[in-house]
């Protein structure tokens, strides 16, 4: 435990999740900084998502033995070392010219996943060459081209990648107030679409190449980005071009979450994406109970939204989930020092969540359930 408190003189970055944030706001251009820190509308549901957290609180029990513990968990056949993923987050380069492949560092150092977004500045193949040997998923944007939705699936598989997740809650982008009055969108411009003119199946739709007519590109990414049209139906076509398993991020309901096992997927992944798409909508800590038994045990459910620190962790598997992501804090991480503010993001997010739970009276991640929880 000492450790801890000597490795903290070598701190970088802040420890605390509101001084890492203030500290990007500093560095960070207004565009790019309020692209990762905003969210939707009156950033209601934004702010829930850390405020239900605090009705949620945590009962310790004494007496325990918690002298050695194990952190670790098994996801799909294979021992994650932690229940932590970093969560798809689209456009890295915004905040650091490294983007993804610093992350992809930080993570592979850490043995913790890395969830690379369709929306990345670099290849799905690159960021896996970044990744070796630890697990990394590929998020999916699907397509109004379902071609170009299966040559990413296909392509990710053939790169290593070891799961799907496909987001659900991003058909089109939401109201997000900051980045209207900044007129900004970092996907119209060539590093915003970094992944899609590395497809071959994207690229085949331009009568020119990208490099020669970029416009036409930027053009061709804002017609087919998001899919309204998708229906619970529509998965049997992802499911048939993969082996892997296959992850629906943003479920809310209950009832979407039984859809979920009926079709035969291989775990969700409750979220509100933030709170960037519908502001106003449930905390995802919040929705998570209901999900959890609903699912009643079928597939894993994993959450996001609102994670800062260890006790949060605490709480989401207390209350079912097997695993969280994280989104914005390695984000501020990656503003602030590249692959090593990602890599102190997560190592002091671990020794929090390590601390905390011995201190709760628990040794493992399996001893948690809702016994060590009372709402308030
Ligand atoms: C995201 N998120 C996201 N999700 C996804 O499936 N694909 C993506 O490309 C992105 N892009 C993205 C960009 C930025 C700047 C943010 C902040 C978020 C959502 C992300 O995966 C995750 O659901 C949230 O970030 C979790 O909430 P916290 O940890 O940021 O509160």
């Amino acid at each position: 435990q000492f450790k801890v408190y000597q490795q903290y003189e070598k701190n970088i970055i802040p420890v605390s999740y509101e001084e890492l944030e203030a500290k990007a706001k500093e560095k960070l251009e207004n565009k790019p900084y309020y692209y990762v820190a905003a969210s939707a509308g009156a950033e209601i549901t934004a702010k829930q998502n850390n405020k239900a957290f605090e009705k949620w609180q945590i009962v310790p029990r004494m007496l325990c033995d918690t002298s050695s513990r194990d952190l670790s968990i098994e996801l799909f056949g294979k021992k994650l070392a932690y229940p932590v993923l970093l969560a798809p987050v689209g456009v890295q380069s915004i905040v650091h010219p490294e983007g993804e492949l610093a992350t992809a560092r930080a993570a592979a150092a850490m043995d913790v996943p890395f969830i690379a977004s369709t929306a990345s500045t670099y290849s799905l193949e690159k960021i896996a060459g970044e990744m070796g040997q630890a697990p990394h998923w590929y998020q999916l944007y699907w397509s109004k081209d379902r071609e170009i939705a299966a040559s990413m699936v296909k392509r990710a598989e053939a790169a290593g990648y070891d799961a799907i997740v496909i987001t659900l809650d991003t058909p089109m982008m939401a109201w997000r107030e900051k980045d209207i009055e900044n007129a900004y969108l970092p996907f119209l411009d060539a590093q915003g679409i970094g992944n899609y003119l590395e497809d071959p199946v994207f690229c085949s739709r331009l009568d020119k190449s990208p490099q020669e007519d970029l416009q036409a590109a930027i053009m061709l990414w804002a017609r087919v980005f998001g899919n309204p049209t998708l229906t619970w139906e529509d998965l049997e076509f992802i499911k048939a071009q993969t082996s892997l398993p296959i992850l629906l991020k943003g479920i809310l309901h209950p009832e979407d979450a039984r859809l979920a096992v009926e079709h035969g997927v291989d775990g969700i992944i409750v979220s509100n994406h933030g709170g960037r798409q519908v502001d106003g909508a449930i905390s995802a800590i919040d929705a998570l109970p209901d999900i959890v038994d609903a699912v009643n045990g079928e597939i894993p459910v994993l959450m996001d939204s609102g994670i800062r620190r260890g006790s949060d962790i605490i709480k989401a598997l207390a209350l079912g989930a097997k695993a969280v992501l994280v989104g914005r804090p390695y984000m501020y991480g990656l503003a602030l020092a590249g692959q090593d503010g990602v890599k102190q993001v997560l190592r002091n997010l671990i020794a929090d969540f390590d601390l905390t739970l011995a201190l709760s009276g628990k040794r493992s991640v399996t001893e948690l359930n809702r016994d060590l929880l009372k709402r308030v």
